[in-house]
């Protein structure tokens, strides 16, 4: 028998840990974390997240098309329906088909043993899933059957959507490898924000969203969903503001019911978010009245942070709050419900001579104490609705009531300063996935990192985490492509041990969670062909497309904001096309990936650079098939961007020599500090040129020429000192 354990949680106070108790005694975990840790075993399972504790076994389960399930314990037709699904979605995979009932159902077997997936589930979870609800399950795959035991829905549903990850194939047919798992929750608030507002996003890509969010066990469904730039649900009690406020993309309220009931099918909490005070712009365009300055407004179409704000001053402000929010509330069964409160720059309320003199009279002190008298009233009407409230970092005051939930976005320590004050705090800073960082980036982020120092009390309030979908530059065609595959890499941060974090083996795991997602309808890896054609035109060949595709694996769209800032010139933002390079491109190109992994070894170590070397060739060759390509004209007017990357291309390859060379010859004196800054500042010029899009090797490349000009100092310092001193001088901070 092989024997693996990747348990070791050190946190046993969340609420969730709490349920756990009975399963994992701290005796447990404390052997567990002393063990000697390996993933040797879990390593081999192509599944995300990973499991708390897993033991796999010689043997396998075959599949065939005589399968059957049984379900004893609750009686939940959400169990029915989940397993329908998970073994559609097999048959899909593997072209076989399982047996039916004449009325074209999976068969049910007569009894627990006859059945080759046996589901044990104690007890039947509320309708709505909710927060803290116990999701742990068992697994047991022997030759015989799959056992799956949870003391809930939600664990029965977690536990498929390990079971179908767990499925593969060899030559002899479809099988599960024998194993029995142990898996619970790390965090109890996983989520993913989707901004619909920015950019609409209408049902189905909220729906296969949700699919996709379910195969990775995240339970939040964040809705942002109103903006500067568009006010996406339809009020009864206030129809200007979506009628006026969206350019009518908005979700019906049956709509929303629609995907409440979607997500609830899947054991996912959905969580709306109402932007304000800031952020308001769409509601004052059928109001303008509710405004600190006067109107009239018009929907805001470009991106970034605006003076619009509602007046906490007016009584109109909460007669029209009183209504709209009890019917979201109604609408909305979670008992959370986010009201924003970021990013208000205070332009209206500075002024607006009534607002100060109301700061005045009621010892509010500055504009930070009206928000927090606009929170309160707006806590009142959100506890006559039976709700908590959820705001961003800046809601964080002295005068905040301690129920209120504060989701950090600017950093770790509004985290810290948060639930230190008492709130329970949510995690995103780290976690946003609209700045196109590499997955490894967002799965170093832990809501509780080792070594952190929150007292238990404090840790006990991290919730955990989301990931958030910022829709400045996506929309339906592209948004799938910058969800996935990172966030499931996000997911398994906030739901496996704290100890999972070998990044190669998360990224091998990655590519195998990608395809099951692209199975399921994310349209991440497909959506690229036909954007792909489109760009390149009705003339273009199937060598164009073949060196555009070669390109992809180069290249990835600018990071951060640096799009916005390019692009703010460019027209109203949110009618640019999002069909350019930069769309296609992707985060986490692949050869980019490559290319660090094996410039690693040669910036640290003063490894052998024949891989690099090797890649410079491929560059070259890439430049002139791109070169190629434009001058044939078939590419009509793209040509000139083509050929500009192309001679991009060609000239990163010649630094990248230029700085292999100098990292294999002897000499220091010519390779210091002013080759450096200089290698840097082309890297700049010929890499960075294009204003949204880049290669990221160029970044290994500054590295290693800050460790050649620094070599004949790295005695001085300890390894995790000197990748720290080299990032300093590879990435200066550029002043304002
Ligand atoms: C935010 O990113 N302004 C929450």
């Amino acid at each position: 028998m092989n024997f693996s354990r990747i348990n070791g949680r050190g946190r046993v106070l969340t609420r969730v840990r709490r349920n756990l108790a009975v399963s994992i005694s701290a005796g447990t975990a404390l052997l567990l974390c002393s063990a000697t840790f390996s993933m040797s075993q879990s390593a081999t399972l192509p599944i995300m997240p990973l499991p708390s504790d897993v033991q796999t076994h010689d043997g396998r389960q075959v599949l065939s098309p005589h399968f059957s399930y049984f379900t004893s314990g609750a009686r939940d037709e959400r169990i029915d329906r989940a397993v329908a699904r998970t073994l559609r979605q097999v048959e899909e995979r593997s072209g076989l088909l399982f047996d039916r009932t004449p009325e074209g159902k999976f068969v049910a077997a007569a009894d627990g043993k006859a059945a080759a997936l046996l589901i044990d589930c104690r007890a039947a979870s509320a309708a709505i899933p909710q927060l803290g609800e116990d999701e742990s399950y068992t697994l047991e795959i022997s030759t015989a059957q799959t056992v799956l035991r949870a003391p809930t829905t939600l664990g029965v549903l977690r536990g498929l959507a390990t079971w179908t990850q767990l499925v593969k194939s060899d030559r002899s047919g479809w099988f599960l490898p024998a194993l029995t798992m142990r898996d619970a929750p790390h965090f109890g608030w996983r989520g993913l924000l989707i901004d619909v507002a920015r950019h609409w996003q209408p049902i189905d890509v909220i729906k296969r969203n949700l699919d996709g969010m379910a195969l990775v066990k995240l339970n939040v469904l964040h809705l942002h969903l109103t903006e500067d730039q568009g006010f996406r649900i339809e009020s009864k009690t206030h129809p200007k503001l979506h009628e006026l406020g969206s350019d009518g993309l908005y979700f019906t309220q049956k709509q929303i019911r629609e995907i409440i009931a979607y997500a609830a099918e899947r054991g996912i909490r959905v969580v709306p978010e109402f932007d304000m005070p800031g952020h308001a712009t769409s509601w004052v365009v059928g109001y303008p009245n509710l405004a600190s300055a006067p109107g009239p407004y018009a929907i805001e179409r470009r991106w970034g942070v605006f003076d619009p704000v509602l007046d906490p001053t007016n009584e109109d402000v909460y007669k029209l709050l009183e209504a709209f929010l009890g019917e979201m509330a109604a609408l909305f069964p979670d008992p959370y419900l986010h009201i924003g409160g970021d990013e208000n720059n205070g332009k209206q309320w500075t002024a607006n001579a009534k607002i100060q003199e109301f700061i005045r009279e009621k010892n509010l002190k500055d504009n930070g104490g009206l928000h927090a008298y606009f929170n309160r009233r707006l806590l009142d009407i959100l506890q006559k609705n039976g709700k908590k409230l959820v705001g961003w970092d800046e809601i964080l005051h002295p005068d905040l009531p301690k129920d209120a939930v504060v989701q950090s976005w600017r950093g770790a320590a509004g985290l810290a300063a948060a639930s230190k004050a008492g709130h329970n705090v949510i995690l995103s800073n780290g976690y946003y996935i609209d700045l196109i960082q590499p997955a490894r980036e967002h799965y170093a982020i832990d809501p509780l990192p080792a070594g952190n120092t929150l007292t238990a009390e404090e840790q006990a309030r991290v919730l955990g985490g989301e990931a958030t979908m910022w829709a400045e530059w996506v929309g339906p065609e592209t948004i799938d492509s910058r969800i996935w595959p990172r966030t499931a890499a996000i997911a398994e941060r906030l739901w496996s041990p704290r100890e999972v974090k070998d990044k190669a083996d998360m990224y091998r795991r990655l590519d195998y969670v990608s395809r099951r997602l692209d199975e399921i309808g994310l349209q991440h890896l497909r959506y690229r062909e036909p954007m792909l054609r489109t760009y390149a035109g009705d003339a273009a060949q199937n060598e164009d497309l073949a060196v555009l595709r070669e390109l992809l694996t180069l290249l990835e769209p600018v990071k951060g904001y640096r799009r916005n800032h390019a692009m703010n010139d460019a027209g109203p933002s949110q009618f640019i096309p999002l069909t350019g390079l930069p769309d296609l491109a992707g985060p986490d190109a692949p050869a980019t990936r490559a290319f660090a992994e094996a410039a690693e070894p040669v910036i640290f170590e003063k490894g052998n650079p024949s891989e690099l070397r090797a890649a410079f060739e491929h560059w070259r060759r890439v430049a002139a098939r791109l070169q190629d390509c434009a001058a044939s004209g078939r590419l009509g007017p793209r040509s000139g961007e083509v050929a500009s990357i192309g001679q991009q291309l060609a000239e990163l390859a010649e630094i990248g020599q230029e700085v292999v060379n100098a990292a294999e010859s002897s000499s220091s004196e010519t390779h210091g500090a002013a080759w450096r800054d200089q290698i840097i500042e082309k890297l700049d010029k010929n890499a960075g040129s294009a204003p949204v899009v880049e290669f990221p090797a160029a970044n290994s490349l500054k590295l290693l020429a800050a460790a050649v000009s620094e070599r004949p100092r790295q005695g001085e310092f300890a390894p995790a000192a000197w990748r720290k001193h080299l990032k300093a001088l590879a990435f200066p901070k550029k002043s304002k």
